[in-house]
């Protein structure tokens, strides 16, 4: 099989998690004759840097000309701490979700055995703990109507939904649901906000049916993010909106023991983008030291989502799996000798 692959490394640790996933996709095109190319594109703050804006129109045109993207982060906390800065990398980001329309973002939360003791939670509690959340990625009040007022003394941020954004990401973790375990929690504040209400009456009459076998439960979003340490396991497909998911994303990741494992993708109308959940981590960049892995299961899960490369995708999650019982991992895993970015991939390169 021959497919073209954006490469955006970003900001912060990006670059670095990002090579490791390219490392393992070279080996794994040897070994199944298959033929990837890479072709590099900016993002975020080393997009600033070059041209101004963080999501350059070539980066732009590289991607709508590729058969899937496989991203690092952006940020930088030169930014963070200047509330006056007029373009941001985050922006870069914001930018491309909105014009590749990638508007699921999918994160599977799934919790490695040999870690199991690694996560803040009881052993009893994260065992067995596998659900996946559907975040919806181009609406809400991450890209409503926002401002200042006249005096500069109030802001607002403007969130909003129609039901044609909500059925069509709704759609996507119905069909995950229905190849699991059948039940989606639609999570929202509904008692509170008149998009949740939206959310809830759209996906009621719209997505189930009395012949539908998917169960669905719906959850305050206060709620659901105590539920989600105090009992992981009743979840299987958690559907939310955008700012929701994003910090109920970061929530479930500590259940695996860090966020450094955690792979995504976000999907859409044509194109699909595959990045680590964890960010730029700017403290750690250009020290060989932020775990490789959330971005290696990233490009497994291109392998398996984009091109339907299934035993590939499987080599390299088990891999990873053997990697870890062995003990091997990053210094956010191990605390004894623990690898370097770059040997961790080499390790895991190994097993496959
Ligand atoms: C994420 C990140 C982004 C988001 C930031 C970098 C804009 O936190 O992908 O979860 O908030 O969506
Ligand atoms: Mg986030």
């Amino acid at each position: 099989m021959t497919k073209n692959i954006a490469v955006l490394p970003g900001d912060g640790v990006g670059p670095e998690v990002t090579n490791e996933a390219i490392k393992i996709l070279k080996v794994i095109e040897k070994k199944f004759d298959h033929q990837f190319f890479f072709t590099e594109g900016s993002i975020g703050a080393v997009a600033i840097d070059k041209t101004g804006t963080p999501y350059p129109k070539k980066t732009h045109e590289l991607c709508i000309n590729s058969d899937a993207i496989l991203f690092g982060a952006v940020g930088d906390s030169k930014y963070d701490n200047d509330p006056t800065a007029k373009v941001r990398p985050e922006q870069g980001l914001l930018k491309m979700r909105r014009a590749l329309e990638l508007y699921a973002n999918i994160r599977p939360i799934n919790t490695f055995l040999s870690l199991i003791n690694k996560s803040p939670l009881k052993k009893e509690i994260v065992k067995d703990a596998n659900f996946i959340v559907v975040r919806e990625l181009t609406g809400g009040i991450y890209f409503g109507k926002k401002g200042r007022s006249k005096d500069k003394k109030s802001a607002y941020d403007i969130c909003s939904y129609s039901k044609k954004e909500i059925i069509r990401v709704a759609k996507i973790a119905f069909e995950l649901a229905n190849k699991r375990n059948k039940k989606v929690t639609v999570v929202d504040k509904a008692n509170v906000l008149e998009t949740s209400r939206l959310w809830r009456e759209t996906i009621h009459d719209q997505v189930t049916h009395n012949s539908s076998p998917i169960t669905v439960e719906y959850m305050f979003v206060d709620n659901a993010a105590m539920q989600i340490i105090k009992n992981p396991r009743q979840f299987d497909v958690i559907l939310t909106e955008n700012m929701f998911g994003d910090i109920l994303t970061d929530e479930a990741s500590v259940i695996t023991g860090s966020i450094g494992m955690l792979p995504s993708a976000s999907i859409g109308k044509k194109i699909a983008l595959y990045e680590p959940i964890h960010g730029s981590y700017p403290k750690a960049a250009g020290k060989n030291t932020a775990n490789p892995i959330g971005s290696i299961l990233s490009a497994a899960m291109m392998l398996d989502y984009s091109f339907g490369l299934k035993k590939e995708s499987q080599t390299i999650y088990k891999a990873v799996e053997k990697t870890l019982s062995q003990g091997f991992g990053t210094k956010d895993i191990v605390k004894k000798n623990p690898l370097s970015t770059s040997e961790l991939g080499n390790a895991i390169i190994n097993f496959i």
